[in-house]
């Protein structure tokens, strides 16, 4: 097997739109991406996500961003704002994990702080083992961690979600009660789909897991990237201050971040027969394509000349996003990524009917409070890992509301 690495924009995006190619970045994580919607390819591929694209059913997005979101923003903040700051990091996966447990489907019956405490250890174990490639720990240690952090995560979590569900499903299948009782997450859908789907009990444990893990991660870390791009941006520059009073322009920010720092800076694809591939060439069966989506996002010829640096108002040709690569394209194309990165405003739209999606109204929300780094406690990068990720960002807020 031979590995061949590309790193131009148009082979990288034409390599993800290549059906022929198959997801092989998570096979060292299998531990909990195996037989995943993430992993599996082709026809097996395409009937997973028709059925779990069906949480995004009715008006999920107005729903998640105007009556979930608000109230998990307001409470898991509120101690931060009491304390004056704390670490960002921390505080984007409280947010998240909380959140993602929403989307996925996992219930918090206690609503404790330590209950969230324990749910994102388990998550962060989870979103270790499944970006395991990049890992720099010993990998038999780091398998056996997971398979911990799954059972515990079944047995305090997965099976009273699982219960409460199949109670929900059951009363509307008898016509006992109406289909608007159900909760919109995946975990419904997946129960709802059992005859399609005929998961056993590992494998359903492994989705979920794998949506807590993708979401959380990816979530926390594009929030800290933005806030930190913004600050250095806005520096001491009143008038750039005073654009960022507009959460139009926070958002087209956040895509400009997203695209310098996209939370999984490779992808990797094998072929599945003999095929030709776009800056590789004519390559055998069981090849591996790595793409660099670090230096495909920072394309001169797509992005301009400055495209290694943050610049929000940067024009982007047609065609491409203003986040480039980050969210993938083709087939495997995050299926968060309207939930978390919204609808892109154009300028001047009214705030009341945009779609900001997650991550820009975290950071809406930090900017309003004054977040700012802490002077003399400056952010340090995580060790843990290969990714460029941060693994503290202390911050303080100026405000004790918005
Ligand atoms: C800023 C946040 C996020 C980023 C940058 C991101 C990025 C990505 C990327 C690059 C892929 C494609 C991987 C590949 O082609 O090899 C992907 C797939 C995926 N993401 Fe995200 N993601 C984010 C948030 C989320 C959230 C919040 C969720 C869940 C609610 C999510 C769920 C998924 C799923 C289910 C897939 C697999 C799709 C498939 O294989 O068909 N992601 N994500």
């Amino acid at each position: 097997m031979q590995v061949h690495r590309l790193s131009d924009y148009k082979d990288c995006e034409a390599a993800l739109r290549n059906t022929g190619l198959r997801q092989a970045l998570y096979d060292a994580g299998e531990v909990i991406t195996g037989g995943t919607l993430l992993v599996l390819h082709s026809e097996e591929h395409i009937r997973r996500r028709e059925i779990e694209i069906r949480v995004f059913r009715r008006n999920f997005f107005k729903y998640y961003e105007k009556e979930v979101f608000p109230a998990t923003l307001a409470q898991t903040i509120a101690p931060y704002l009491s304390a004056g700051g704390g670490d960002l990091i921390e505080l984007g996966y409280r947010l998240t994990v909380n959140l993602t447990a929403d989307f996925a489907g996992v219930d918090r019956p206690e609503k404790t702080a330590e209950e969230s405490e324990q749910l994102i250890r388990l998550v962060k174990k989870m979103s270790e083992g499944a970006t395991m490639v990049h890992s720099t720990r010993d990998k038999d240690e780091l398998n056996q961690e997971v398979r911990e952090a799954l059972s515990e995560f079944d047995r305090d979590f997965l099976q009273a979600s699982i219960a409460r569900r199949q109670t929900l499903i059951d009363a509307v299948e008898c016509g006992d009660a109406s289909e608007d009782t159900l909760p919109r997450d995946v975990l419904t859908v997946i129960l709802r789909a059992q005859d399609e789907l005929q998961f056993d009990d590992a494998q359903r444990l492994r989705e979920i897991g794998f949506y807590m893990q993708a979401g959380s991660h990816s979530t926390a870390n594009s929030v800290v990237h933005a806030l930190d791009e913004i600050l250095a941006w806005a520096g001491e520059n009143p008038a750039r201050w005073e654009r960022l009073e507009d959460p139009v322009f926070i958002q087209h920010c956040v895509h400009e971040s997203l695209r310098l720092h996209p939370a999984s800076p490779e992808a990797w694809r094998k072929t599945m027969c003999p095929m030709q591939v776009s800056g590789a060439g004519e390559l055998p069966e069981g090849d591996r394509i790595e793409l660099d989506l670090f230096k495909a996002n920072r394309s001169e010829e797509i992005f301009g000349s400055d495209a290694g640096s943050f610049n929000p108002d940067r024009d982007v040709p047609t065609g491409v996003m203003r986040s480039g690569l980050a969210f993938g394209i083709g087939v495997h194309t995050c299926l968060g990524r309207e939930l978390d990165g919204g609808l892109l405003a154009k300028p001047g739209t009214d705030p009341e009917k945009a779609q900001f999606g997650i991550v820009p109204l975290i950071v809406i929300k930090l900017l309003e409070l004054g977040a700012s780094k802490v002077p003399g406690d400056p952010p340090a990068p995580d060790t843990k890992t290969k990714r460029p990720n941060w693994g503290r960002y202390p911050i303080q807020f100026a405000k004790e509301q918005a």
